[in-house]
This record gives structure tokens, sequence and C-alpha cells, in this order.
């Protein structure tokens, strides 16, 4: 890792260097890190917690402090005098409390505003990171679940991007596997001319999944050959491997389709493409003495868990498990990534923690409590619920197309735009295009931040009425916070711009200063989502941004007043914030609603 700049990093990042240096001169003779938090109580911006624990440390050493107070007073003293500190006090057993200067706190606004929001970058301590997400089942269902991880792991995949980390955005499709046997098949049985089939030509994939698995249970003939068929498939036969293709690319485009309607980007290295790696990576764990036989199965035992990770079939094929070994190990050796992150339901957990323990086994990955890279995390989500409380179904099918979901939220939000267009008289300032726009951003934004704002873990209810609601913590409403801010831009007569060089940013107000300080965090939220893997943290991070505005924008005028042109800045700095927000959650801002 270079050294930061100085200045760089979030703003928690820069007092902890300087506390850091204090530290050092505090206490020489003992080595910590700096443990530096916001600050809860009213009495600082930020505060410093190491005294206590160095107490502890040094106490009984013939140290010449008395208490951890004491040490406490002396970090205060000695951090060094610099812009970003106006003072520092010791509060109870030895709690410093730092107090930001307000004009550094402003002048880290107006840098931003002058020179983009890509200074407010964190720095993470990874280069390269592996993000398997989406990752549906070729032929079958792309269902809520996949909508989940796909939202999750695009945001994940933002968040690290803007922080300057490299992501390898991988979706680890089910490209492989038994059921290509019997699809095969039933492709020739259906459609003698498949070769010349267009890419959509089957119609519909998961009737056609369906209709085959019927076929495949009910006929033992077909059974017969369509397990054949996999044996041809997998020994590299033209015509096989040919149809498999055609099978894949069918699936492809309609898994393409929701994610440009998502736009989200994807790199697709499935299941089969790790399938030439297996034979070796299983070797090399079998010399290490990890693989065992089993009850005609090729297993490694994992402490902890009940039953073996099975690695090799008893009919001698491979599996998820044998797969996503040798994935691993190419995303560690071959892409060399520092973090592998994996995007799925909670119900994978077992699968993960067990193959992720036999990495360790094998000495792929450290100790995690030795050093902390390379390593892998599961990141796992609850379940989406329809109103009745179980699995998200729609009415008419069994499954929840994606398509049609997003369709629905957004011809939704469209009749309540124009209904309250057409209400308050403003239809005629809209153009069918600004309309269409507007609410394709708010209905696919309304769908996607429903999901994102609560802990990844809990299950959550689909509800379009929820989501599309302009109130509460909804994407909808802060679509109309932004808007709003935006709107307060142009009608003031000052040109923000040249503002933004020639104007001033003053605190003065209490208000302003909260405002502006929640502002500068920014940087040190990003990280700690992308430390924790937690979109949720911005989530609400946006949502108290824009209360937090109300709040300044309630006790302070600003078109009109003295102030205006350094409220105005603040504006457009909230505005600006904001909308780097909804960037990194896969929303497009309005600025008119
Ligand atoms: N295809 C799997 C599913 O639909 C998800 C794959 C996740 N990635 C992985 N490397 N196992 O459940």
């Amino acid at each position: 890792q270079e050294p930061a700049a100085p200045g760089a990093g979030s703003v928690k990042q820069q007092i902890s260097n300087l506390v850091a240096l204090s530290l050092r001169a505090t206490v020489p003779e003992v080595d910590v890190e700096p443990i530096v938090e916001v600050c809860t109580g009213k009495f600082g911006d930020y505060q410093c917690n190491n005294a206590m624990g160095l107490w502890s440390k040094v106490k009984g050493s013939g140290t010449s402090f008395k208490n951890p107070n004491a040490i406490g007073q002396a970090i205060a003293k000695n951090l060094p005098a610099c812009d970003v500190i106006e003072s520092a006090s010791v509060a109870g057993p030895g709690f410093v409390n730092i107090v930001l200067s307000k004009s550094w706190v402003a002048k880290r606004i107006q840098d931003m505003l002058v020179n983009g929001i890509t200074t407010w970058a964190s720095i993470l301590p990874v280069k390269r990171v592996v993000l398997d997400f989406s990752s549906p089942n070729i032929a079958k269902e792309m269902h809520v679940g996949h909508l989940r991880s796909t939202i999750i792991g695009d945001t994940l995949a933002r968040m690290f991007e803007f922080s300057n980390v490299e992501v390898l955005r991988r979706n680890h499709v089910g490209d492989w596997g038994t059921q290509f046997g019997m699809l095969i098949e039933f492709l020739f049985e259906k459609f003698p001319n498949w070769e010349e089939l267009g890419s959509q030509a089957i119609g519909d994939l998961q009737v056609f999944y369906k209709a085959s698995k019927q076929r495949f249970d009910e006929d033992a003939e077909f059974k017969d050959r369509a397990q054949q068929a996999v044996v041809r498939l997998q020994g590299g036969e033209e015509k096989y491997r040919a149809a498999w293709k055609k099978i894949c690319e069918i699936s492809r485009n309609e898994f393409d389709q929701v994610y440009k309607l998502l736009d989200v980007q994807l790199e697709e290295k499935g299941e089969s493409f790790y399938n030439p790696y297996i034979p070796q990576v299983l070797e090399k764990l079998s010399s290490q003495g990890l693989i065992e036989e089993s009850e005609g199965a090729r297993v490694i035992f994992i402490q902890g868990h009940q039953i073996p990770l099975i690695v090799v079939k008893r009919d001698g094929g491979f599996n998820y498990a044998s797969t996503d070994l040798a994935a691993l190990w190419y995303r560690l050796n071959v892409e060399k990534a520092e973090w592998i992150i994996y995007v799925t339901d909670v119900g994978q957990q077992q699968h993960f923690d067990m193959f992720f323990k036999a990495a360790r086994m094998a000495g792929w990955l450290p100790d995690p409590k030795e050093k902390k890279f390379p390593k892998t995390s599961h990141v796992g989500f609850g379940l989406v619920l329809g109103a009745d409380g179980k699995r998200f179904r729609t009415r008419s099918t069994e499954v929840v197309r994606l398509g049609d979901l997003l369709d629905e939220a957004k011809s939704r939000s469209k009749s309540e735009l124009l209904q309250r267009l057409t209400e308050n008289g403003k239809i005629v300032d809209w153009t069918d295009e600004e309309l269409e726009q507007t609410s394709k951003a708010v209905g696919y934004g309304a769908v996607k931040y429903a999901d994102l704002k609560n802990n990844r873990l809990t299950n959550y209810t689909f509800s379009f009425d929820q989501m599309l609601s302009d109130k509460g913590n909804t994407a909808v409403y802060l679509q109309y916070a932004h808007a709003r801010i935006c709107s307060i831009i142009r009608k003031s007569n000052m040109d923000v711009e040249e503002l933004k060089v020639s104007g001033n940013i003053s605190l003065a107000h209490p208000d302003e200063r909260v405002l502006g300080l929640y502002l500068i965090r920014y940087a040190e939220i990003v990280e700690e989502a992308c430390t924790n893997l937690l979109p949720s943290v911005l989530c609400e991070y946006l949502y108290n941004l824009s209360e937090m505005f109300t709040r300044f924008y309630t006790n302070c005028q600003v078109v009109g007043s003295p102030e205006e042109p350094s409220r105005l800045l603040l504006c457009e700095a909230t505005a600006v914030v904001m909308r780097q927000c909804f960037q990194l959650l896969g929303i497009t801002p309005v600025y008119k609603l």
C-alpha cells in the first residue's frame, strides 16, 4: 500500500492519522492503532478512544501517567497543530473529544465542488476484488432472489469502484450440470431444425425447462437418452456442445434484457469456464491429503460440520462445490484478487462456509485471525416476501418475471406522476420524453432502494404501494428531496458555477455546521459500507442527509437572504452528494418532480 497523499482519504482516516502521530508522541513505548469514532455526545465531532486501553497496557510499568484521563489529556495536547482541528478536550475516563475547524470543513466542501466528488474517495486496503453476483441458472427462472443478488452486488461493485478498487464483476451462471442432457435431448426432439433457430425462437425457456423435466420424469427411455447426452456433452461431442451453446445463448439474451433495464454490467464466467481446472485443483488438494473416500464419493471432512463437503459425486461427476473450489483457485492465482465476494441468499451460507474452510485447510487463505487478505466473504441476503408473508409470487404466474416487475413499477410511478401534475396544472411543463424518463428513474429506483435500504440479512416484503410512497424512507421521497434542492438553486438569480470558484462557504448557523459536517462524512460512510459489505449503510446516510437538509432549509433562508451565496453552495454540495449516493445505488436522479 502506497502512503496516502496528505489530505486524502475520509475525514475519519485523516483524524486517525493525526491521532496516530499524537499516540506516538504520548506513549512511544507502545504501538497501537488509533481508535477514532464519530462523537456520540455534543462536546465534539469525532472522538479518540485510545486512552482507556492504553492505561491498562502502561499502568504498573513505571509510567508517569496517573490514570487514563491523564493519558487522554496528553493525547489531546500532543495532537499536531494543523488547520483540521479546532480544539480537543477530555471527558470522563479519558475520551478525547475533537472539534473540527469550521473553516476547514467549509474548505473541504468547496474543494469538492471545484474538483469533483471523486476527491472524496476513501482509501481501501485492497486493489482488486472479485464480486460474484447475480449468477442465475441457464434455462431456469431468474427469480427475485437473483434480482436481489444483482441489485446488492451492483451497488457493492459501484462503491468499490468509486473507492478506486478494481472490481471483476463476475456472473457465475449455472451453465453446467446434468440438467443439460435433458434440455439438449428435448431440443433435438422438439426442434429438429434447432441449428437454424434464432436466439429467441424457443419462446419461453422456463416453459421449455418444465416440459423437458416432465418428459424426463415420465419417460424412462427419454431419461436414458438424456443421461447419455450429458456424457456426450461432457466428452466434448460437437453436436452436443453446439446445442448446449444454443440453449445458453437464449438464456443469456433473457438475462441481458434484465441487466439492461437495471443498468448493470457483468462479465459472464459461468460454471463451465472453471470445469477444465477442476481435476488439477482436486489433484492438489488430494496430494495434501485433504480428500478422502466416503460411501463411494470423494469428500473433504471439515471441522465443525457433520456432513463432509462432496467434491466428486458417486457417479464420478463434479458438482457445485468442486466448481466453486476451482473458481476460487482461479480467482486467487490467475486473477490475483485479494477479496472474493459472493452474493447469494442466506440459504447457501453453509456451502460457502464449508468451502471457505476447505480453502483455508489447503493454505489458500490465511487464518482470519492473522492476516486480512486475501479473504473471501459471503454476502447473504434474506427472502423476498409477498403481502401474504410467503415467498414472493405474482397472481398470474407462479414465477415473477423480473422484466414485468420493473415495468409495473414504472407504469405505477407514471400514473401517479401524471395524476399529480394534472392536479396542480403543471402537466404542460412536461414533455412525453421527460415523463417517460422520470417515471422510469422513479419506478426502477424504488425497486432498487426498497431492496437495499434494510439490512440485507432480513427478509423483506415486496410492496409497490410502500416502495412508491412519497413519504418515509423511500426512493421516491429522496428523489423529491433532491429535485427540491435543484429547484431552489434554479430559483436563485446567482450562478452556482461562478460561486463555486469565487464564493465562500461559511458555517455560522448551527444547522449549517451540522449539515456541513454530515456532508464531509460521505467518504467514511462509503468506506464503512464497503468494509462491512452493507449497502444499507449508504441508504441510511442518504436518508439522514435529506432530513438534515430539510432542517437547515427550514431554519436558514437561502434565496433572498444576505447569506445566499454561501447557502446556495451548501444546497449545491448537498445535491452533488445525494446524486453520488444515487449513482452508487444504481438509481438515476431526477432534477424536477
Ligand atoms: N447459480 C447459483 C444460484 O442460482 C448462484 C451461484 C453463486 N456463485 C457461486 N460462486 N456459487 O443459486
